[in-house]
């Protein structure tokens, strides 16, 4: 497993990450299958966020790690909050359809998370998307809160751009060391616009403010959220029809080096050299040892480029 420094941190990890999001449909004795096996094959960082399963994905993940062998120390834990979506208040989380980064909505959510996840700390939080109302000052006190009181170690955001980082760290104290987005072979808009700058076709559209530079001249650690997946959580192109060529140069490079798809489609995103995390999503323990042998892949320039080709990219 290729391990990184993040930097900003005394935190060294593994760069592919287990994403929870699903783990809410597995049952208690395949969620256990499930993080052993990501841990076995050294995927120690595990990404989570308050809404998953509505709160369940983070119960039975926390379950699965108290009835593990896995120290909570060897592990690196993130969730991310700052999203309601409810149509009925619960404890943990209230009514209403909005984005909240009020305290009071994020202190109480950082508690219920640890509440779920059965532990003491979190090694960061994530704000998950901006909330137009956010008010600095108040986020500033927030996460002063989080840190002093031991609750939370590193703050990142998720689906930020880079002014909106900007202005949110202008006004925090903590380093904000993660911004997580979409990104994939099939959703690659945050590579697509630099490559044609001031051209005139759909890819020279500059749709996220040019989060790769940004990210890489600020040292934030970049995290690929679906990195299987087109369109936003649409479904995966490995194998889909939908996406012939692609399949064909993956399957093509897969053979070349002796993985699956899965691997080529990894090892595609970590060559970038923004040293960008993969959240795979997976929550099959086959999928998963498939996919992390992308972290022993070293794709050449040109495969890198084929690959972009393949899912349906050019160059001007
Ligand atoms: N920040 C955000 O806004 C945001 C949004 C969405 C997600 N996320 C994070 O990103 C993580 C990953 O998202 P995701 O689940 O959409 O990512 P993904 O890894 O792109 O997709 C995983 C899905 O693809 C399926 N799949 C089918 N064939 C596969 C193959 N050959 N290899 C691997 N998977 C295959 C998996 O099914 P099986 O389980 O059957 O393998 C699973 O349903 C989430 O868990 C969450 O932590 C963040």
């Amino acid at each position: 497993m290729k391990t990184i420094t993040i930097t900003n941190t005394d935190i060294t990890t593994s760069q592919i990450v287990l994403g929870i999001m699903r783990i809410a449909a597995l049952s208690p004795r395949e969620a256990g299958q499930t993080l052993a096996t990501a841990y076995d094959h050294g995927m120690t960082f595990i990404d989570s966020a308050d809404i998953y399963g509505k709160g369940d994905s983070e119960t039975i993940f926390g379950n699965a790690l108290k009835h593990s062998n896995i120290s909570r120390d060897s592990l690196f834990i993130q969730s991310k909050a700052g999203i309601i979506n409810n149509n009925v208040a619960t404890d943990g989380f209230p009514l209403g359809h909005r984005y909240d980064f009020s305290k009071e909505h994020l202190i109480n959510s950082v508690e219920h998370i640890l509440k779920r996840l059965q532990i003491d700390y979190l090694d960061s939080f994530l704000l998950h998307r901006p909330d137009p109302l956010m008010v600095l000052d108040e986020v500033a006190e927030t996460f002063n809160i989080l840190h002093s009181s031991g609750k939370v170690r590193y703050f990142g955001v998720s689906n930020f751009n880079p002014q909106q980082v900007e202005m949110l760290q202008s006004a925090v104290s903590q380093k904000l060391v993660f911004n997580q987005v979409q990104f994939s072979l099939a959703h690659s808009g945050m590579i697509d616009f630099g490559l044609h700058t001031n051209m005139e076709d759909k890819f020279s559209v500059n749709r996220d403010g040019g989060i790769i530079e940004y990210s890489r001249q600020h040292h934030i650690t970049l995290q690929a959220w679906s990195p299987f997946q087109h369109g936003q959580i649409a479904g995966t192109f490995i194998d889909d029809p939908n996406y012939p060529v692609l399949n064909q140069k993956l399957e093509e490079l897969g053979e070349k080096y002796g993985v699956l798809k899965n691997a080529i489609a990894t090892a595609w995103i970590l060559k970038h050299p923004a040293q960008i995390q993969v959240v795979l999503g997976t929550m099959t323990p086959k999928h998963i040892i498939d996919s992390v042998k992308g972290a022993d892949v070293s794709l050449t320039n040109q495969e890198w480029y084929d690959l972009y080709f393949a899912a349906g990219h050019d160059l001007p």
